[in-house]
């Protein structure tokens, strides 16, 4: 379980807010996604999540754990893709993995056993003993991708997880983020693209300019807005809202 209670976030003391006061909860075993423009607020509010960055104000929990409080704890929990999947150039692909396996004591078995699965599933084995520097964008962020999985995390946080993945990998891994949660693992996820949360997602956050604007599963979201799609909420919301900021 993720909860996020007032959480703000301001960048040095310019005292504007990245992320303004946003509560939300996502519950163990969703698909949720967390949507918004560019600049929105999103990298901002997964980076309180997993760690990276301190609120300015309010608490953010995973499993009960404060994530400030008790960094290890929490981060334990999570297996975290950032934003372009930057990982360290000069190891090789298994280097890195092992490395992260090392970092979150998994057993040689196991270890085994995820990376012959996920790189498998991605198709990353034959480049696996290459350095990451020779990677494309979309092999980096499949190696991303696995390195978060590899310590079998209840929550699965990932930052943008579509871009620079061609059509064939987006849908291995919206399978995988399907098969997570089946299993009962959580699954939580930034996109500005509207078409991945729309078919994938079973709750949904909205953010704009820092504010958490809509919640809750994309049927709720649709009556409350009258709207057909989730692009016509998206719109509908985003633009009443700079709206309201002009006036
Ligand atoms: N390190 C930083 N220092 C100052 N401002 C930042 C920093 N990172 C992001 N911001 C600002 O915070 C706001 C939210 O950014 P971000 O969380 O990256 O949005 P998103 O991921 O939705 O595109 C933007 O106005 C951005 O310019
Ligand atoms: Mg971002």
């Amino acid at each position: 379980m993720i909860e996020f209670i007032n959480v703000s976030k301001e960048y040095g003391k310019s005292g504007k807010r990245a992320v303004d006061d946003i509560s939300f909860r996502v519950e163990t075993g969703e698909l949720f996604g967390f949507i918004g423009p560019n600049g929105a607020g999103k990298t901002t509010t997964i980076r309180m999540l997993t760690g990276t960055l301190t609120p300015t104000a309010g608490r953010v929990l995973v499993d009960g754990i404060d994530v400030t409080a008790d960094q290890i704890a929490a981060k334990k929990k999570i297996g975290f893709v950032p934003d372009g999947a930057d990982v360290f150039d000069r190891l090789s692909g298994l280097e890195y993995l092992n490395f992260l396996a090392d970092m979150y004591g998994v057993s040689a078995a196991d270890r085994k056993a995820r990376m012959d699965k996920y790189l498998s599933l991605f198709e990353l084995t034959d480049a696996v003993g290459n350095r990451v520097a020779s990677y494309s964008k979309g092999m980096r962020q499949k190696l991303a991708t696995i390195g978060a999985l590899i310590h079998d995390p209840d929550i699965w946080v990932m930052d943008e997880p579509m871009m620079g993945l061609d059509p064939k990998a987006a849908f291995i891994l919206k399978e995988e983020m399907k098969r997570q949660c089946d299993s009962g693992k959580t699954v939580f996820f930034s996109t500005h693209v509207l078409e991945v949360a729309e078919k994938l997602c079973e709750k949904i956050a909205v953010i704009n300019q820092g504010k958490l604007i809509a919640q809750g599963t994309l049927e709720q979201l649709k009556s409350a807005e009258h709207a057909d799609s989730l692009e016509q909420i998206f719109l509908e919301l985003t633009d009443a809202e700079s709206e309201g900021e002009e006036a």
